[in-house]
């Protein structure tokens, strides 16, 4: 055996006996919610189409009518083959949407974080970040060479104390955290972050991958409440709530013009495909037409919280932490016998210990399998932890 596969098989062995080894399960998802797998029919919680735009018929519409007229593929990067039209489009909507001057989009969420960060901090900066945040806000900041400095999750008074110690020593400070937590569902407190951030001339970046579409009515997490928080700079993907693909930033004009020029991922990757722009663009008209619609995933999961016992949820997303990662996947396991499909979330996704079950909830969920599933999730899943 060639050392790389021995290296590969030690490896793999490693997860398998933590219970953290993944394998890939064909899945087939032919409708906003339903599943196809192993020959059965699954009620899926784990995804996050959670308005089922992927599926809507306007949105496919829109997709196949740009596939017609533009092709497949897009060709090269923007900046070498040329900038679509519908770029434009697209960033105009974004831009709107948020309330900022201009947005610009990636080819995907991770790109967006891992090509934002670098261009903005570097060496000799200063990068707090929420511990909970998603790993490629983690990869951007360990990407961009500047110190990165964790802050206990959504504990602003954590986050005061580092720039009281540290401010001084850096030229600048970005100040990263997700807008909805994606595997704990919670609010990041933006308001006063936003606060400490102008209180320390550090740049607050939320990424609110699970916000856009679902929350603030549809416009994400920095409009959920009275008070507006000052973000100047607002990260997320398209490839969640809005059924399509890509991720963006919106900000003021010269930070998005500096994104074109220096961000590595926006120069240095092809551009998306035509019928992916086409599709988050009907999307925005969709979310932007009909509020209450993109208000019903956040009901849904209000439902199973109350259904269960727990908090209410503020989000779409609701954890349910087991612990081990076998217990999570014997939990997991048992759900799919009664016919709903719930991945275990397993380290290193959530830190070791917290091994979970995370409900996402979609606007085509059916309240009485709502209720079903959390009849059972209260006294078969919570109820064995008591
Ligand atoms: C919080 C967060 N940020 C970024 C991403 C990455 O986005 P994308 O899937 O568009 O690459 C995800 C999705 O996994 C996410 O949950």
């Amino acid at each position: 055996m060639s050392s790389v596969d021995a290296f590969a098989r030690e490896k793999l062995a490693g997860l398998e006996s933590q219970s953290l080894l993944r394998s890939l399960v064909e899945t087939e998802r032919t409708d906003g919610v339903w599943m196809d797998r192993g020959g059965r029919r699954l009620l899926s919680f784990s995804c996050n189409d959670y308005l089922n735009l992927s599926q809507h018929p306007e949105i496919k519409a829109a997709a196949i009518a740009a596939i017609e007229q533009y092709g497949v593929g897009s060709g090269a990067s923007r900046l070498v083959t040329g900038n679509h039209p519908l770029y434009a489009e697209l960033e105009a909507r974004l831009a709107r949407l948020k309330g900022t001057e201009a947005a610009c989009v990636f080819g995907s969420g991770y790109l967006a974080n891992t090509g934002i960060i670098p261009a903005l901090v570097g060496s000799g900066d200063l990068i707090l970040l929420d511990d909970l945040s998603h790993a490629c806000i983690w990869a951007g900041a360990r990407l961009s060479r500047a110190t990165v400095m964790p802050f206990r999750h959504n504990d602003v008074a954590h986050a005061k104390a580092l720039l009281r110690e540290h401010r001084a020593r850096h030229p600048r400070v970005l100040i990263a955290t997700e807008g909805v937590f994606s595997m704990d569902g919670d609010l990041a407190p933006l308001v006063d972050l936003a606060a400490l951030a102008r209180q320390f001339d550090a740049w607050l970046l939320t990424d609110d991958a699970h916000g856009l579409g679902v929350i603030g009515g549809g416009r994400g997490s920095s409009f959920v409440g009275g008070e507006r928080p000052d973000v100047p700079l607002q990260m997320g993907t398209l490839s969640k709530a809005l059924g399509a693909y890509g991720g963006y930033l919106c900000a003021s004009r010269p930070v998005i013009d500096l994104m074109r020029n220096r961000a590595r991922t926006f120069v240095y990757s092809t551009a998306l495909p035509p019928a992916v722009l086409a599709g988050a663009i009907a999307a925005i008209d969709l979310i932007e037409r009909e509020p209450a619609y993109a208000a019903l995933p956040v009901g849904k999961a209000k439902a199973f919280t109350r259904q269960v016992g727990l908090p209410d949820a503020v989000s779409s997303i609701v954890p349910v932490v087991v612990g081990e990662a076998d217990a999570a996947l014997a939990a997991s396991h048992m759900l799919e016998d009664e016919g709903f499909l719930v991945v275990p979330i397993r380290p290193p996704t959530v830190p070791d210990g917290t091994a979970r079950l995370r409900f996402a909830f979609a606007a085509a969920h059916p309240d009485d399998e709502i209720i079903r599933l959390a009849d059972i999730v209260r006294t078969r899943v919570v109820g064995n932890k008591r």
